[in-house]
C-alpha cells in the first residue's frame, strides 16, 4: 500500500471524466484504511467507491482513497433465509449475481445498478419497486474522527427515498466497510408489477417468474433505456424525482394534463424529473461532447472527453429551465466534487 501521485481518475468514475488526483491510494483491508486515516500529511480525504454517483469537476487536491475491500461471507442461515455480509469494495451487480447463483432472493430488482456494495446504503439505491433498505440488516462503518468501527442498524440509517443518515448527520464522518443483508432462500417475494417488468416478462414468455427471471427482465429493461457507462460515460439518474405538494400538482395539471405522478403521502406526490426534462425539450439534446441521453432524460452523458464543469453547467441550465416552466426545483442526485 503506497501513495501514488498525479493519477488520472478517468477509469475510476463512470462519467469517464479525466481529472487528476494529486495523491491516490487504494486500500484493500480495514487495517489499511485505518492506517491511511491516520496520515497526518493528508488532512483532506476523498473516498471513492465504484465512482458511479459522482461528477468530478476539477483536479483533486485531497488524498483520494479508493475503497477496494473485497469479500462476501454467509453470516448465518436458517431453512428459508440467509444473512450475508458483503465488503464495501464488491461490485454491486456482481454481488447480485453471486446471490442469484446461490438462489438467494431480495435484491434481483436491483440488478445492473452501477457502483459498489459500500456506497449502496448512502443513497438507499432503488429501482423497479425495491430499495436497498428492504433487505438491509446493518452496515459496519469506520469513523473518520476516531478510527473505530461502528455498526449501524437499519433504524440507525434513517433510510428514505435516495436518502440515509450518510447523506445527513453522518455525512463525511464515516466510511462504510461492509453491508449485511437478509435474503430469502425459498418462497421468494417476487416484485413483478413495477414499471416495464410485467411487459418484459411477457415478451420473455415467462408466466411464473423466478428471481433470475426478474433479474433478466430488469437487465433487459435497463440495457434498453440506460446507457452502458463502459460505452457512454454517465452516472445513472442525474437528478432526484422531486416531491411536490398535491395542491401544486393539481394546479399544474391545468396546463400539463399528462404530467405523471406517484403518491407519496396524503398531501404530497412525486413527479418524474425525466418527464419534466423531456417536456422542457432537453431529451436527446447534444452539446458537443456531452448532453442528455436520448432514451432517458434523467441521465446526462459524456460522449467522450467532456469536462465535468460543462456537464455541471448543463445540469444548472436544466434546473433553471424546469423551475421557470413548472415552478419545481429539482435536485442533483449525484455528488458534485
Ligand atoms: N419519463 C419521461 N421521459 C424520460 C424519462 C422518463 O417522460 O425521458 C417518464 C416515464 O414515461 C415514466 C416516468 O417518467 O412515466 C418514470 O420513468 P422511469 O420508470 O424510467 O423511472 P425514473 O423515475 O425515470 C427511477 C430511478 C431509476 C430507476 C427507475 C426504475 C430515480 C431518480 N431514478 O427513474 O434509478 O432505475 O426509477 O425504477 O428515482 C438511478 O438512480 O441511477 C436510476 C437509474
Amino acid at each position: 500500500m503506497y501513495i501514488q501521485h498525479n493519477i488520472s481518475l478517468k477509469s475510476y468514475n463512470t462519467f469517464g471524466i479525466d481529472v487528476t488526483a494529486k495523491y491516490f491510494i487504494s486500500v484493500s483491508s480495514i487495517e489499511d484504511l485505518k492506517t491511511v486515516l491516520q496520515l497526518k500529511d493528508h488532512p483532506n480525504k476523498l473516498f471513492l467507491g465504484g465512482g458511479s454517483n459522482i461528477l468530478l469537476t476539477k483536479d483533486q487536491e485531497a488524498l483520494v482513497i479508493h475503497l477496494n475491500i473485497k469479500g462476501i461471507e454467509i453470516v448465518s442461515e436458517v431453512e428459508d433465509a440467509v444473512t450475508v455480509k458483503a465488503c464495501a469494495g464488491e461490485n454491486w451487480h456482481e454481488f447480485v449475481l453471486w446471490c442469484l447463483n446461490k438462489g438467494y432472493g431480495g435484491i434481483e430488482n436491483l440488478s445492473l445498478i452501477p457502483g459498489n456494495v459500500g456506497t449502496a446504503p448512502i443513497q438507499n439505491i432503488g429501482a423497479y419497486g425495491v430499495e436497498l433498505k428492504d433487505t438491509f440488516v446493518s452496515c459496519e462503518a469506520l469513523s473518520i474522527t476516531n478510527n473505530t468501527l461502528k455498526t449501524f442498524s437499519k433504524a440507525d440509517c434513517n433510510f428514505d427515498y435516495r436518502n440515509s443518515i450518510f447523506k445527513q448527520q453522518a455525512k463525511g464522518k464515516y466510511v462504510i466497510t461492509s453491508v449485511t443483508f437478509k435474503l430469502s432462500k425459498k418462497n421468494h417475494k417476487i416484485h413483478a408489477n413495477y414499471g416495464a417488468i410485467a411487459s418484459q416478462l411477457e415478451l420473455m414468455k415467462v408466466n411464473t417468474p423466478t428471481i433470475t427471471d426478474i433479474s433478466n427482465a430488469v437487465i433487459a429493461i435497463r440495457e434498453s433505456k440506460l446507457p452502458n457507462p463502459k460505452e457512454i460515460g454517465n452516472s445513472g439518474s442525474f437528478f432526484k424525482n422531486p416531491v411536490i405538494p398535491k395542491t401544486q400538482y393539481q394546479s399544474l395539471l391545468q396546463s400539463f394534463n399528462d404530467m405523471p405522478s406517484y403518491p407519496v403521502s396524503n398531501d404530497e406526490v412525486k413527479v418524474p424529473a425525466g418527464w419534466l426534462i423531456e417536456k422542457a425539450g432537453f431529451k436527446g439534446k447534444r452539446f458537443g461532447n456531452y448532453g442528455v441521453h436520448k432514451k432517458q432524460a434523467l441521465v446526462l452523458v459524456n460522449y467522450g472527453n467532456a469536462k465535468g464543469e460543462d456537464i455541471l453547467g448543463l445540469s444548472r441550465l436544466i434546473q433553471k429551465t424546469i423551475e421557470r416552466i413548472f415552478g419545481i426545483p429539482i435536485e442533483a442526485e449525484v455528488n458534485i466534487l
